[in-house]
């Protein structure tokens, strides 16, 4: 295993996959909650920092038990935080170092350098810099304006460097980072799919035996690899439930039904579309309707739930991004919890015991994990679907007709995207429906009729996001499509809002 000691910077994620995309295990960590017991890990790489290691409330580890004893890779804060703290000198820069920057010079016989050579293109991202190096420093390498981007500490496996290796803007950074783990760490490249799929199955067989283990299915790709994986540990004892909230997109609780069957997977779709409709009927306010689309569901569930006998286990399709500690230094370094409607997600009253086998992944990983266990590429390349589902994408008050309505825009839209071979260059895609009614014509009658919002963006995980450049000639030819064949719709409008300042969803 590696360990990531993050102190917040943006970049910390990033460092982990980078680590994964290697076939290396690593887990993140705030910077000041180290293990006790260290013997798990092969290699410790220090994050940045948006602080200095000049500030009072600067993150100050305790690496007695790492430095110079596991092979350690200091990042950028961390860089300075081994040179500061060992004897060196941090002070502000003089010129702005920030962005692209080439290595000038690089010690020669070095096995971190290995095949990386002057004028490699690396990421600069600081304002402080190292103006002296630390007691028993080999300068390893430098760029034009910093002297002192890289050094190791002579008689340990301490390397220090003060450009970002996990961005793509640095060159070489997947060699470095390969020369450091397997050259120097002498880490094995073995966390494989292959090798998660077999590892997971058999360590669940293990714990949940023959017990039974209930599952809700959503229709999306993580609670689908989750199925997929606990199905072939513990086969008919998963009993997965897969409710209808009557706010799925066009057919879908049919189709995802037929898929999930055809799996082999022991599924109970429940429509319950009716019971949530009620429970929404004249409700308008975003948060509200996702409450009661929330209470609502766990009612069902639970009813489900209960008439699975002897129940021991609660499955979730709970992902890396949703565990992951965050730190936050800006307001002190104190350590929060992210708050995701993911995590925590057990009602009091469901006494069972979670099990969760996907939390070491990033999203691409259950993909990848998917894509190992043959799943169908359908599934795998869904587009997200909030839990809400349409319920947050018709604004205002929900009704079936509304419902209906909108299922039929998203269906022209989506299967639109499918057809022109869109689909997979776009990260999320869906129809909102808008509480306006505005004023056209139809042969020769005047129309006062609803309005609809298309959204297509491009994005890695929701956080950030930019509206897709889709072609003229498509949206020409979709509008067409939904005025004509949606009664009820005559106007189309296309979302050109990035998040942020706008949300991907408009509730
Ligand atoms: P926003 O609208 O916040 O959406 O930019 C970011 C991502 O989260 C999804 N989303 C939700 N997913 N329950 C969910 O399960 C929700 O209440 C919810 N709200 C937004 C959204 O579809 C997008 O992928």
């Amino acid at each position: 295993n590696v360990l990531i000691l993050d102190f917040g910077s943006q970049y910390t994620q990033l460092i982990a996959r980078r680590v994964r995309e290697l076939n290396i295990y690593s887990e993140i960590i705030p910077y000041n909650k180290v293990p006790t017991d260290l013997s798990d890990y092969g290699a410790v790489i220090l994050s940045g920092s948006p602080l200095s290691v000049r500030a009072e409330e600067a993150p100050i580890p305790d690496l007695t038990k790492i430095k110079g004893k596991i092979p350690l890779l200091a990042i950028c804060y961390g860089a300075q935080y081994l040179a500061h703290f060992n004897g060196g000198n941090v002070a502000p820069s003089n010129t702005r170092e920030y962005g692209r920057a080439n290595l000038s010079f690089i010690k020669e016989h070095e096995p971190f350098f290995h095949i990386i050579n002057e004028g490699s293109q690396v990421w600069m991202s600081h304002s402080d810099t190292i103006k002296e190096l630390p007691k028993g420093a080999v300068l390893l390498a430098s760029t034009h304006d910093v002297e002192n981007a890289a050094f190791r500490i002579e008689g340990e496996d301490s390397y220090a460097i003060q450009f970002h290796p996990e961005v793509y803007h640095t060159t070489d950074g997947e060699q470095l980072l390969k020369n450091f783990l397997v050259d120097i760490a002498g880490m094995e490249q073995d966390w494989t799919p292959d090798a998660f799929v077999e590892t997971t199955i058999a360590e669940l067989k293990n714990t949940l035996g023959d017990d039974k283990v209930i599952l809700g299915l959503s229709g999306g790709v993580d609670s689908s690899v989750a199925a997929l994986l606990l199905h072939r540990a513990v086969g008919k004892n998963l009993y997965c439930i897969f409710v209808n909230n009557g706010l799925l997109r066009k057919n879908e609780f049919h189709d995802v039904l037929e898929q999930y069957e055809g799996m082999g997977l022991n599924v109970k779709g429940v429509d319950a579309s009716a019971r949530f409709l009620g429970a929404l009927a004249g409700e308008s306010d975003p948060e509200t309707k996702r409450k009661t689309i929330g209470r609502v569901f766990i009612e069902v569930f639970d009813d489900e739930a209960h008439k699975v006998e002897n129940a021991k286990w609660l499955a979730q399709g709970t992902i890396y991004p949703d565990v992951i500690e965050s730190v936050s230094v800006s307001g002190g370094p104190s350590a929060t919890i992210k708050s995701h409607h993911n995590v925590g997600g057990l009602p009091d009253y469901m006494k069972l015991k979670v099990v969760e086998p996907l939390k070491l992944l990033f999203k691409d990983e259950v993909r990848r994990v998917g894509a190992s266990m043959h799943m169908d590429p359908n599934i795998l390349g869904r587009h997200p679907f909030p839990g809400p589902g349409l319920g947050i994408r018709i604004l205002g008050d929900i009704t079936a007709e509304k419902v209906a309505m909108l299922q039929d825009v998203d269906h022209v839209f989506i299967k639109g995207l499918k057809d022109w071979g869109l689909y997979d260059k776009v990260w999320q895609a869906g129809a909102m429906l808008l509480p306006v009614n505005s004023v056209g014509v139809m042969g020769d009658e005047r129309t006062y009729e609803k309005c609809v919002a298309l959204r297509a963006v491009e994005s890695t995980d929701g956080m950030t996001a930019d509206w897709v450049n889709l072609p003229y000639k498509f949206l020409q030819k979709i509008s067409n499509e939904i005025i004509n064949k949606v009664k009820g719709v005559n106007r189309v409008v296309y979302d050109i809002s990035s998040k942020p300042p706008a949300t991907i969803e408009w509730e």
